[in-house]
């Protein structure tokens, strides 16, 4: 275990001691256009085995693999027409696809916490893709935020979450999207496993066809789907209209409040502000968070679900 977690520039340099950091079985934190990730090599057993160390994660809930292109996610799953449709549009991007695992990747058997299936994704963010091309192999990487909390959209985050539990963080400045990618299951008929940075709705207009939804609870969803995640240390309260006197106030659209997600009501930008608004408004301390309605369209889903989440009862 690190004791001392080194910052690293997103410059060849940085991006080269990622690269052997990672080859040596330790952990990167770095960004992607979602969040950061923290990366392990994805072929080795005991590096991986320390990203559910680091964030005390569950060892059911399996991980995403990140590889460089189209080609190399070939190379892990069994592809199928539906996954090239959607590669050809959205790769790289903040999409995740689940499909049957092939035999002899000589991938961690944790990183699929043992199900027949692996998710996979290739990334956008540049700095993402240059620690990639710079290993040169898979990365395992899940969101780098101590399991349950709250997701990172900068360095700081992750170092406020992991600082001496993994060897480095590449700053690359703030997340665009903000959410995590949106996951799609392809083994079987397609469906939406979690909703994420990539609308379901431009999803459902490349394959043709609708995605089966997990109803609300129950229903299908990605096995690390906790009812209680992304939890500040306040209680949350949602859909208010009315904050409580103590309530730290998270406004969307035009009103007063303590904090805005989008003062223009643009659910892009309500996403991109999201976490980074539930760290600040946590750092305040206040009684509780209370945050204003959301639209449930667009980037909204994924908007609405991490703050169900985050307004849970906490299970720790
Ligand atoms: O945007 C993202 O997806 C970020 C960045 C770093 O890429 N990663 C991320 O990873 O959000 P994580 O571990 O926080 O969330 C991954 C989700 C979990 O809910 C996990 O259960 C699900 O993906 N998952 C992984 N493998 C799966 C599989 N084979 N079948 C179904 N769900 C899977
Ligand atoms: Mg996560």
């Amino acid at each position: 275990m690190s004791s001392s977690t080194n910052l690293l520039l997103a410059t060849k340099d940085g991006y080269a001691t990622a690269a052997m950091i990672l080859a040596d079985g330790g952990l990167v934190a770095f960004p992607t256009e979602t969040v950061y990730g923290l990366g392990a090599d994805a072929h080795n057993n005991h590096a991986v085995a320390r990203i559910f160390e680091a964030k005390g994660r569950p060892r059911f809930n399996p991980l995403i693999v990140h590889v460089a292109s189209a080609a190399d996610a070939r190379d892990l799953v069994v592809w199928s027409k539906e996954a090239e449709r959607l590669a050809q549009v959205f790769w790289p991007g903040p999409l995740t696809l689940v499909l049957p695992l092939r035999a002899g990747t000589g991938l961690s058997p944790l990183v699929t916490a043992e199900l027949p299936t692996l998710a996979v994704r290739v990334p956008a963010h540049p700095v993402a893709r240059a620690v990639l091309a710079a290993f040169g192999g898979p990365v395992a990487a899940p969101s780098a935020n101590p399991s349950g909390r709250i997701s990172p959209t900068t360095a700081d985050h992750v170092a406020l979450g992991l600082s001496g539990r993994i060897e480095a963080i590449v700053d690359g400045g703030a997340c665009d999207v903000g959410v995590e990618s949106t996951i799609v299951g392809l083994s079987g008929a397609p469906h939406l496993l979690r909703p994420g940075g990539l609308s379901a709705e431009a999803i459902e207009a490349v394959l043709a066809q609708p995605l089966a939804r997990p109803l609300t609870q129950g229903a299908p969803t990605a096995p690390g789907q906790l009812a209680s995640h992304y939890a500040p240390g306040a209680p949350v309260r949602l859909d208010v209209i009315r904050p409580y006197a103590g309530e730290a106030f998270l406004g969307f659209g035009p009103m007063d409040c303590t904090m805005n997600l989008s003062p223009s009501a643009n659910l892009t930008e309500a996403a991109a502000n999201l976490f980074a608004s539930l760290h600040a408004l946590d750092a305040m301390s206040p009684e509780g968070i209370a945050i204003a309605p959301i639209p449930q369209t667009g980037l909204g889903l994924a908007i609405n679900d991490r703050l169900r989440r985050a307004a849970a009862p906490r299970t720790t």
